[in-house]
């Protein structure tokens, strides 16, 4: 009898996570590529990433997806990093390796820049960008945007001394400043990218009318699949060409995660149209 050989385990850990997609998504790039693994969503305790962390670790998972709130403990916590997770002090891929050693990988940044760039068609090279919020979630982005080589980037968040400290820190890697919300009339982006946590609470940042002109692209970093989440509701009530949400950059930090963990390329595209049409 051939010894059954138990598939390889991965997870996405976040608070909260129960309606995370990453089951669906990774279930879907296995169907794919022919995989056979196992992947789910585990909640842990807020104040319990690290306790959670070496507990998955010992019963044998290969992987983890990190989201809210843990990016950063996940960082932490890594014994090597990629070269664009360390410039984001970001993680939200691990590997765990038999011999107990955690790698981190910030796929988020490729993601977004994937779906920007492939599934919508953008190009990004000489384009103004504005990039609203000064978070974590940003701060993932900004290294893959910057690289694309815009003509300028403006980063504007609520607290503005967030945006003021970000903007210095990755002030070698191009064009990038800060600017308060205020302070925006008048000018106008061809990229406006949402990546604040106010529509969790279905709120807006506070952007002044006129930014989005009739050939700006709008982009929210969150999705949902229901209904327009408000910023995207908003970028098309101020007459934006196109606007949309942050559903392909999830799939595509799967996809990004999907090849560092078994080393195949799943195509993002279809499960994005997939999900859509569910
Ligand atoms: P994440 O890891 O998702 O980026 P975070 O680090 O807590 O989470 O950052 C959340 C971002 O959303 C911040 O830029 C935050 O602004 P502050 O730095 O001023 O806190 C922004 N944000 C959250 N709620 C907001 C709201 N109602 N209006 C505008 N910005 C908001």
């Amino acid at each position: 009898m051939t010894p059954t050989i138990a598939p390889a385990r991965y997870a996405v850990v976040g608070n909260p996570v129960a309606h995370s997609l990453s089951p669906r998504i990774h279930a879907e790039f296995a169907r794919q590529t022919g995989q056979t693994l196992s992947y789910e969503a585990i909640e842990l305790p807020r104040d319990g990433f690290e306790l959670g962390l070496r507990d998955l670790q010992q019963r044998g998972y290969a992987g983890l997806n990190v989201t809210v709130p843990f990016k950063q403990d996940a960082f932490r916590v890594c014994n090597s990093t990629s070269e664009r997770a360390r410039r984001a002090e970001v993680v939200n891929t691990l590997l765990l390796a038999d011999n107990g050693a955690i790698h981190g990988d910030n796929t988020d940044g490729v993601g977004l820049l994937r779906d920007l760039t492939l599934n919508l068609g953008l190009e990004l090279g000489d384009r103004d960008i504005l990039v609203v919020g000064a978070g974590g979630a940003v701060r993932g982005v900004l290294g893959p945007l910057l690289e694309a080589g815009p003509a300028r980037l403006v980063l504007a968040n609520r607290t503005p001394q967030k945006a003021e400290q970000l903007a210095a820190d990755f002030a070698a890697s191009g064009n990038i400043s800060s600017r308060e919300f205020a302070a925006l009339a008048g000018d106008s982006f061809d990229l406006i990218v949402n990546g604040t946590a106010a529509g969790l609470s279905g709120e807006l940042p506070p952007l002044p009318d006129g930014l989005v002109g009739g050939d700006s692209f709008c982009y929210d970093m969150m999705y949902r699949l229901d209904t327009p989440t408000a910023f995207v509701a908003w970028a098309r009530q101020q007459g934006a060409a196109r606007a949309c949400d942050g559903l392909g950059m999830l799939v595509e930090q799967a996809a990004a995660a999907f090849t560092l963990w078994r080393g195949a390329e799943p195509d993002g595209r279809t499960v994005i149209e997939l999900l859509r049409r569910s």
